[in-house]
């Protein structure tokens, strides 16, 4: 048995609500709060299956951990050397930021790990992590590229510096945790901006972090002071919400204390070239992170070409905003997107499949998609049954669409949509989506 959504057609979207908390922000607060000196208090935890795999996987290497609970997390750090053999393979489910910023912060370590995840994740590349870590000395084995990764114990790793040929914050993040176990300074280079979060959450347990240009680095030996923190909503979460909002009329939403780091906004970015209607308010830092309140309201969108630069800022939204194209005025055009064929599902052909399902002129192309979208007053979708392939955000962008359907939509396959945004049935019931969870 498996469990799907049912969504009826139309509605609009109001009220004010806050989805959970950053996923990349409570994968990193686990792992940093796990070895640095003293204990660190984290709220606004997600209590996703991603984060909470994290969370086992510290466990496993001998780290206390109490939580979560409403969010809140406490963490007894171990120190920068206090980690220990796991007994038993760490299991990092389905939570790909989980084994590539592991297998850096293992790859130092002077015992072996070996590193598990689901079915959907043991497809997913890792020598973009594994070969420049062996090029600091790391001796990593994997199952032709993918997992499960065994990490071999070392003496010493060397710092290198890295120039990124892909724009990945888990590349850079897995290099940067490695570097602090390295001799001398490690520092990565990357093509593109991508999320800054573990380089600010180093800075917050006091490590000095160098950035120029488009370079950061760290220096090996230093020590992390535990620190609290306090994590915004997830701007991928609110993602879901922010285009429910401008294709669905009438809709008027508030979605409060979202994260709008600006290696995150590039939702906010597309979607204002896109003609919608979105003001951020009581923009304040949190912890180190920029947190505001977003007010969303109905717009006619419009086609547009999506800048190459945005691709990497809004990288985890494209299902989503697809859905948006496919109600906008005129043609959308993705391209530099090849990045979503790696992500938990093949995110390209998973949703031109479905879109196509449902009536909609999409068309796949190597590295993005080209669709050709249905103005405000008519529906944008069909009515069907798509499959998820067990990607949470397939799952969510498909219940949004229902918004501006002709027909029910039947989303096959959501059972990791908590790995992500659990609760997601009930938040978007509430802002008035007419979503039902059934066992299938
Ligand atoms: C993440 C980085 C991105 C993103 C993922 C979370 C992170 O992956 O898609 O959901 O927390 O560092 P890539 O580094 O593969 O682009």
């Amino acid at each position: 048995m498996s469990h799907a959504f049912r969504v009826s057609p139309g509605g609009k979207l109001s009220g004010s609500l806050r989805v959970p908390g950053d996923k990349s922000i409570s994968h990193r607060s686990i792992m940093l709060g796990a070895i640095a000196d003293g204990t660190t208090h984290v709220s606004g935890f997600l209590e996703g299956a991603d984060a909470i795999s994290t969370m086992n996987v510290f466990r496993a290497l001998g780290v206390r951990i109490e939580g979560p609970d409403q969010g809140r997390v406490t963490v007894h750090g171990v120190g920068i050397d206090g980690l220990r053999p796991s007994a038993t393979p760490l299991d990092c489910g389905n939570a790909g930021t989980a084994m590539r910023l592991l297998i850096g912060l293992l790859a130092g370590q002077g015992f072996e790990s070996t590193l598990i995840g689901d079915e959907s994740l043991s497809k997913r590349p890792m020598r973009r992590v594994a070969d420049p870590l062996a090029g600091m000395g790391a001796r990593i084995e994997t199952q032709d590229g993918k997992p499960p990764v065994r990490i071999r114990p070392v003496d010493a790793l060397n710092g290198i510096d890295f120039d990124m040929p892909v724009a990945s914050a888990q590349v850079k993040s897995a290099l940067l945790l490695a570097g602090l176990y390295a001799q001398g300074e490690t520092s990565v280079s990357e093509p593109a901006p991508t999320r800054d979060h573990t380089e600010r959450m180093l800075a917050g347990f006091g490590v000095a972090v160098s950035r120029s240009g488009n370079r950061v680095g760290v220096q090996g030996g230093q020590r992390l002071r535990a620190t609290d923190i306090d994590v915004p909503s997830d701007i991928s979460s609110a993602a879901f919400f922010l285009v429910g909002a401008s294709i669905a009329p009438g809709s008027d939403l508030l979605l409060e204390h979202v994260g709008v780091n600006p290696t995150r906004t590039g939702i906010l970015d597309i979607l204002k070239l896109m003609g919608a209607d979105i003001e951020l308010r009581n923009l304040r830092e949190v912890g180190g992170e920029p947190v505001a309140d977003i007010r969303v309201r109905h717009a006619p969108l419009r086609g547009i070409e999506v800048p190459a630069e945005l691709v990497p800022l809004a990288i985890d939204e494209f299902p989503v905003l697809f859905v948006a194209a496919a109600c906008a005025s005129g043609r959308t055009v993705v391209t530099g997107a090849e990045e979503l064929r790696v992500k938990e599902s093949d995110r390209i052909a998973v949703m031109a499949d479905g879109l196509q399902a449902l009536g909609v002129a999409a068309q796949a192309t190597p590295d993005g998609m080209i669709i050709d979208g249905r103005a405000d007053g008519q529906p944008a979708f069909g009515t069907g049954t798509i499959e998820s392939h067990g990607d949470h955000r397939i799952a969510m962008a498909f219940a949004i669409a229902a918004l501006r359907a002709a027909g029910e939509l039947r989303i096959l396959d959501t059972v990791n949509v908590a790995t992500s945004f659990p609760g997601f049935g009930s938040l978007a019931r509430s802002a008035g989506l007419s979503l039902a969870e059934v066992d299938d």
